[in-house]
Parts: C-alpha cells; sequence; structure tokens
C-alpha cells in the first residue's frame, strides 16, 4: 500500500464506424497509389462515419457506453467527463457535454480539450491530476475525432492520412503501485503555421467565401510537420524512460500515436525497444487524431497485465507533445 493516491486505467473501450475506405478507393478519387500511401505512411484503410448529422458524439458515446457495461459502472457514479477532440459536434456546447447526456451521467460535470493529436494524453495527465488530489473518484477521459468533416477528399496529401474513430478509458484512484506515475507534456506555439485549419473559428469566421477557398480543411506542411514529429515525439519518449529508470527489457508496450509508421519506428528506435513491444495499427485506421492511443489500448486490452510497464507518446498540431509512463492496473 502506498500513502498517496494514483489515478489507475480500470477499463477501456472504443468505437470505430463500419464504413472502410480503402486505399484502391482512394485511388479512384485522387491521384494517389496504394504503393506510395503505404511505403510513406503505413496505411491501409481508414473508417469513416457516414450519415447526416452525425458528429464526434456518435462515436464518443458508443466507446463510453462499452466502457461503462464492460467495468459495471452506474452512470450516475461518474464525477467528471472530458472529451479531448479537435472536431466537436458543435464550436459550443462541449461534446463532453452531449456524451454526459447520451449515457445518462447526470452527475458529472465535463468540458473539451483541443491540443489536437495530443489531446488524449493531456486529456489523461489532466484527469490523472483531478483524482490524485482526490476531487473526483470516476473520471472517463475520451479521445475521438471525426476527421472526415475537416478533410478535402481532393487534396491527395492530406486525405490518404486521417480516418474517424473514439476510445474511452476509466480512471479510478488506487494506492497500490500501480496507474500514472509520470508525464511530461509540451506545447510550442509557433508551430501552428504547420499545421491548422484556417476558418471556422473566431479570427475567420465561416462565410461563403471561406467556404469557396476550402479554408475548412486540415492544412498541413507534411514535411515540415514530419521532422519536428520525429524529433519531438522521440525525445520526449526518450526523456520519461530515462528519468523513470526503465530500459528497453522492462518496458512491455510502448503506446504511440499513429501518425506516420515511420514516426512510430523512429520513436521506438530511440528507446531501444523491439518492435513486437511496439502497438501499430495505423494500417487498418489511419491517423484518427485523440482516438488513435485508446484504440491501441483496446484492441491490445488481452494481452496487457497488471504491473506492466506503458509508455505512451503523441505529437500533434499547436505543436503539441507529450509522453506518459504508466503500470497495467489490470488482467482481463
Ligand atoms: O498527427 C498529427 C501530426 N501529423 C503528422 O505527424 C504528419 C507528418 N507528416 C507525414 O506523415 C508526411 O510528411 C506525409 C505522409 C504527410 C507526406 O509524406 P512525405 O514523404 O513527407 O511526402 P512529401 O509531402 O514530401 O511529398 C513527396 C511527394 C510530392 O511530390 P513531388 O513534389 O516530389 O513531385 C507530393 O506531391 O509525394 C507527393 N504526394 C503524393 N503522391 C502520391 C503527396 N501526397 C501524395 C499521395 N500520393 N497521397
Amino acid at each position: 500500500m502506498r500513502n498517496s493516491i494514483r489515478a489507475a486505467i480500470t477499463g477501456v473501450a472504443a468505437y470505430v464506424p463500419e464504413y472502410i475506405l480503402s486505399n484502391a478507393e482512394l485511388e479512384k478519387m485522387v491521384d494517389t497509389t496504394d504503393e506510395w500511401i503505404v511505403s510513406r505512411t503505413g496505411i491501409k484503410e481508414r473508417h469513416i462515419l457516414k450519415g447526416e448529422g452525425k458528429g464526434t458524439s456518435v462515436m464518443a458515446t458508443k466507446a463510453v457506453e462499452e466502457l461503462l457495461a464492460k467495468t459495471h459502472t452506474n452512470p450516475l457514479d461518474i464525477d467528471l467527463i472530458i472529451c479531448a477532440t479537435t472536431t466537436p459536434d458543435m464550436q459550443f456546447p462541449a461534446t463532453a457535454n452531449i456524451v454526459a447526456d447520451k449515457v445518462g451521467a447526470k452527475n458529472a460535470w465535463g468540458y473539451d480539450l483541443n491540443a489536437a493529436c495530443s489531446g488524449f494524453l493531456y486529456a489523461l495527465t489532466t484527469a490523472s491530476k483531478i483524482i490524485e488530489s482526490g476531487s473526483a473518484n470516476k473520471v472517463v477521459v475520451i479521445g475521438g475525432d471525426k476527421m472526415s468533416s475537416i478533410i478535402d477528399y481532393s487534396d491527395r496529401s492530406t486525405c490518404v492520412i486521417f480516418g474517424d474513430g473514439a476510445g474511452a478509458v476509466l480512471l479510478e484512484p488506487t494506492q497500490e503501485d500501480i496507474g500514472i506515475i509520470d508525464t511530461i507534456m509540451r506545447s510550442d506555439g509557433s508551430g501552428r503555421i504547420h499545421l491548422h485549419q484556417k476558418a471556422g473559428g473566431s479570427a475567420m469566421p465561416a462565410t461563403h467565401d471561406t467556404v469557396t477557398h476550402k479554408l475548412h480543411y486540415v492544412y498541413q506542411e507534411g514535411q515540415a510537420v514530419f521532422k519536428f514529429a520525429v524529433t519531438n515525439m522521440a525525445d520526449v519518449a526518450e526523456q520519461i524512460v530515462t528519468r523513470n529508470q526503465l530500459t528497453p527489457e522492462t518496458i512491455a508496450w510502448l503506446v504511440p500515436h499513429q501518425a506516420n509508421k515511420r514516426i512510430i519506428d523512429a520513436t521506438a528506435r530511440r528507446i531501444g525497444i523491439d518492435d513486437s513491444k511496439v502497438m501499430i495499427n495505423i494500417e487498418r485506421y489511419g491517423n484518427t487524431t485523440n482516438g488513435t492511443i485508446p484504440i491501441c489500448l483496446w484492441e491490445w486490452e488481452k494481452k496487457l497485465h497488471k504491473g506492466d510497464n506503458i509508455i505512451l507518446a503523441a505529437f500533434g498540431g499547436g505543436f503539441t507533445w507529450g509522453a506518459v509512463y504508466l503500470k497495467w492496473a489490470y488482467n482481463s
């Protein structure tokens, strides 16, 4: 028994929409090839949420419903819901509030957090501090995005990369030697020039002109982002490994944000761990932004054991980046 409280992940669930957009289909939409996409990114297919009026909350709600069912959690016992998303259903209210309503979490407060692809780690960090303070006992952290809502499907440099999906974890206090042990979160707003969405915010509200000029879509200078992502994600992963005296042998899993297979490989190489310990599913989902890390945890859940040392790492728009060191809390 430890004296201080830590936050532990006590359940994970996710949802990806049914429709699969394959590289073969993209070949018919833009000037690209399966060979280019696979060799430059590692992606073979991604899931897309179809249907009018359906936003990120549709996927997030399904993930949270599965999470509550499998952890036997009464929605009325949830204290807080944080939803990390870059594609909220609306500018306001928060998607967290919409999900809370849909799952019946009537006693929860909640908010959205936007840190682009690092949002899930930012939210996990924030939630863990709230649990450690003793002011919440059951916190749901969601990471999810409907990236297809802000992607230009005539722009081959972005439309091949992104997909839709959402995941959610339950965080609860523990005094055992498990849970979230260390976090390093970073940001550098000067990186915004390389990756952003120009219109739709208060600086450039929507007009006919912004729609005509396609300013509501993701703008990305891929090569510039790639350079920062490779360096920063690997740096922060190495830092957290070193300062917690972990070694390639004592790390059970690396869970990297799934933006590009080449960035994932570079991060794994930097901390010296074998490919077999790296969660990679980018080939089936592409980059689901806030969804990537919880979707990985959900897919690998059955292989995780209580006490496993796990490193989460992400990099995204902002720029934002970070790493989390946790000890897995349960056997499935
Ligand atoms: O998750 C949030 C953060 N985002 C990231 O981490 C993304 C980081 N960046 C990347 O993953 C890569 O930069 C991309 C996958 C976006 C692009 O790969 P790249 O190897 O950096 O390609 P590039 O942008 O340097 O483009 C190389 C060539 C260009 O043609 P030219 O100018 O050499 O003739 C592009 O026009 O590839 C061309 N190209 C394509 N060709 C076929 C760009 N997109 C495509 C495509 N199919 N889909």
